[in-house]
């Protein structure tokens, strides 16, 4: 499979057609043993590889046409950026050790867990499907002189050698984007293959148990402030006849001249309840699974983790 990568150093940006043998550079370049040579275009990043994937409602198009207004989101990107990877790194010290850790931050968006845990002295990788969202990812790490190898990947097939990492983090709700048994089994799999024994993952979702019991049809606007005035941000909400699926539309307002510009983007959720998704955890094969609730971690969502088994013959082969 080929991925494409883009590698940011305290250097600069490197940007480069990945294979799965060479993934083990970004591992290297995460522990500071490899600097990659190459300085390619970053338009390479929408390759011939993944125009076939492009399809409008993909995980990967909503979040390429998002990534550059993703952080308007939050009323203030950075200040919930850092106060989420504190709140990770409570519970991975709390679960797995003081650290610090090999972490895989496999859905990473632009960066908002990745960045904050790196800065915390965590050896972090990024990846995520969509490229132009990895792109700023290693923009912003390079902003800020840290260390944030990251190369676009679909966490149903993450090119890594088995056994490279402490932890894995799939944060905000991007699991709930595999829309079938098979491509969440595909992505557990994956993950419990890359952990090492005894290693933890920690999935954070919407609490779609509550959210179910009303199906809403839209979300509460979000208003941040930014250097260019107001942005709003929410959600349409349409439900399949399931009543686990649903389609979102996804509203940006932002302030231009006297009036707004409209940003619509498309996408679909499977809203998996608890006990769904710790049923596909545990039938992965991990063990020790719990969620926590952001009362307990201090993060916004609750957070389920789960270890893999250390001796040969628990879990599942
Ligand atoms: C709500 S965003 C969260 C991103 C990041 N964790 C953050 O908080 O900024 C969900 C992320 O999941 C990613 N994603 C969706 N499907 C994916 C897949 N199959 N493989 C890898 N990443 C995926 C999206 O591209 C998006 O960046």
């Amino acid at each position: 499979m080929a991925v494409v990568a883009t590698t940011t150093t305290h250097d600069g940006p490197a940007t480069r057609t990945a294979t799965k043998a060479n993934s083990r550079n970004l591992l290297r370049c995460a522990r500071g043993r490899w600097k990659p040579r190459e300085r390619a275009n970053p338009t390479r990043l929408v390759g011939a590889a993944y125009r076939d994937r492009m399809d409008e409602g993909s995980a990967r198009h909503f979040y390429d046409e998002l990534a550059e207004d993703y952080h308007r989101i939050y009323p203030d990107w950075e200040t919930s950026s850092a106060r989420q990877a504190h709140a990770l790194d409570g519970l991975i010290r709390r679960e797995h050790g003081p650290g610090p850790q090999s972490i895989l931050d496999c859905a990473c968006g632009i960066g908002t867990q990745a960045l904050g845990l790196a800065a915390l002295g965590h050896r972090v990788i990024g990846t995520d499907i969509s490229p132009v969202a990895i792109t700023r990812a290693a923009r912003e790490a390079r902003a800020r002189q840290l260390l944030l190898p990251a190369a676009a990947a679909d966490m149903r097939a993450l090119p890594f050698r088995s056994a490279s990492f402490d932890v894995i983090v799939c944060a905000d709700n991007a699991l709930p984007h595999l829309l079938t048994p098979d491509d969440l089994q595909s992505a557990l799999t994956g993950m419990r293959r890359l952990l090492r024994p005894g290693g933890l993952l920690l999935i954070t979702t919407r609490l779609y148990d509550s959210i179910r019991k009303t199906r809403p049809r839209s979300t509460p606007p979000q208003v941040a402030d930014t250097p260019t005035g107001r942005t709003i941000t929410f959600q349409l909400w349409d439900w399949h006849n399931d009543a686990e699926h649903y389609e979102i539309e996804h509203f940006q307002l932002i302030p231009h001249a006297e009036s707004w510009s409209v940003r619509v983007r498309r996408t679909t959720y499977w809203a998996l309840t608890q006990d769904q998704l710790m049923g596909f955890v545990i039938g992965t094969g991990f063990q020790d699974a719990e969620w926590h609730a952001p009362e307990d971690t201090g993060f916004f969502q609750p957070i389920l983790t789960a270890r893999v088994p250390t001796s040969h013959g628990s879990g599942l082969s």
